[in-house]
């Protein structure tokens, strides 16, 4: 037997980020959109815990109980007085260490395709919670359309989604460790006083009319001087991509992958492929949003 789970990538259209709070966190008003751009989790019965990741970056990825996936099955596994006795391969297909959430993704997509392995039935609200437990993204990754996040990003309220975004992500060559980048944050905001972060009206109002141009116009990234300051050559990436024709371009969450949105299929074709003659980036991926969350999408039974 076994179960596989797909799961999408995020893009944060605002990502507005409050000052530290004193465990360490972040306020956010964290405006998440899935992606079309899937990790699949397949968890089989082992003998013991066990993780294997392919596809692009995946020697990245730890294959230890550090791997947000391997926390997920043992959290699961905590909760109902189980031994986490499964084979967890995902297929990679997230940018890794890119700021589309594909470790989260990883996380929830463990989550549900354990929950199915084991029969467990536990119900969204628990799994919530785990997720919640597991990263401030994870909880996201698990429900994917679109919503907004507050708290640290993990208290979600759904948001409607009015029609089909097109993307391009150019993907950096190069990661960025998230802490790292609110560090940065802190360092930059330091001696300032920071605004409580809201919901912008207007980028709800877009994404609810499905109107790409008011979307355009309303995308907003407080991580982006962040992850500029500590990866410059993305302000050549997000030139060489408005100069192709973008609506608009911003840092995805911490980066370093930078999203493009875009008026329709044809174009992103077009953007993604000056992009990659621009050689301001690793590689172009196009999608489009929303998405579902983690989906069952295959059962072998036997
Ligand atoms: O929750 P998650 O494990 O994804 O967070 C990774 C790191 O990002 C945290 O340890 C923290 O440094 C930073 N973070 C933050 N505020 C948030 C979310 C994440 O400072 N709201």
């Amino acid at each position: 037997m076994s179960v596989t789970v797909r799961v999408p990538a995020k893009v944060n259209v605002q990502l507005a980020v409050g000052g530290a709070r004193p465990d360490g966190f972040h306020d956010l008003a964290n405006v998440f959109l899935a992606v079309g751009l899937y990790d699949e989790v397949t968890a089989t019965p082992a003998d013991e815990l066990r993780i294997t990741c392919a596809g692009p970056g995946a020697d990245q990825v730890p294959l230890d109980r550090t791997n947000l996936a391997a926390r997920a099955a043992l959290a699961l596994a905590g909760r109902h007085g189980l031994d986490a006795a499964v084979h967890l391969h995902i297929a990679k297909d997230i940018p890794v260490a890119g700021g589309m959430a594909g470790g989260s993704a990883d996380a929830a997509g463990a989550l549900v395709a354990c929950d199915a392995l084991w029969g467990l039935h536990t119900s969204r609200n628990e799994l919530l919670d785990i997720c919640a437990e597991l990263g401030s993204d994870v909880p996201f990754s698990l429900v994917g359309g679109a919503a907004l996040g507050t708290g640290r990003g993990e208290q979600l309220r759904p948001l409607d989604v009015g029609g089909t975004f097109h993307w391009v992500f150019a993907v950096a060559d190069g990661g960025l460790s998230t802490p790292a980048v609110y560090r940065e944050f802190d360092r930059l905001t330091e001696g300032t006083e920071v605004p409580e972060p809201l919901a912008s009206q207007e980028l709800l109002d877009a994404l609810a009319k499905g109107d790409a141009t008011a979307l355009a116009a309303a995308l907003s990234n407080d991580l982006q001087p962040a992850a500029l300051s500590l990866f410059p050559s993305l302000a050549g990436t997000l030139a060489a991509g408005r100069n192709a024709g973008a609506l608009a371009g911003l840092v995805s969450g911490s980066g370093p992958t930078t999203a493009f949105l875009v008026r329709d299929a044809e174009s992103a074709a077009e953007v993604a492929e000056s992009l990659v003659a621009s050689g301001t980036c690793r590689t172009a991926r196009t999608a489009t949003s929303p998405a579902p969350g983690a989906t069952v999408v295959g059962r072998v039974t036997g």
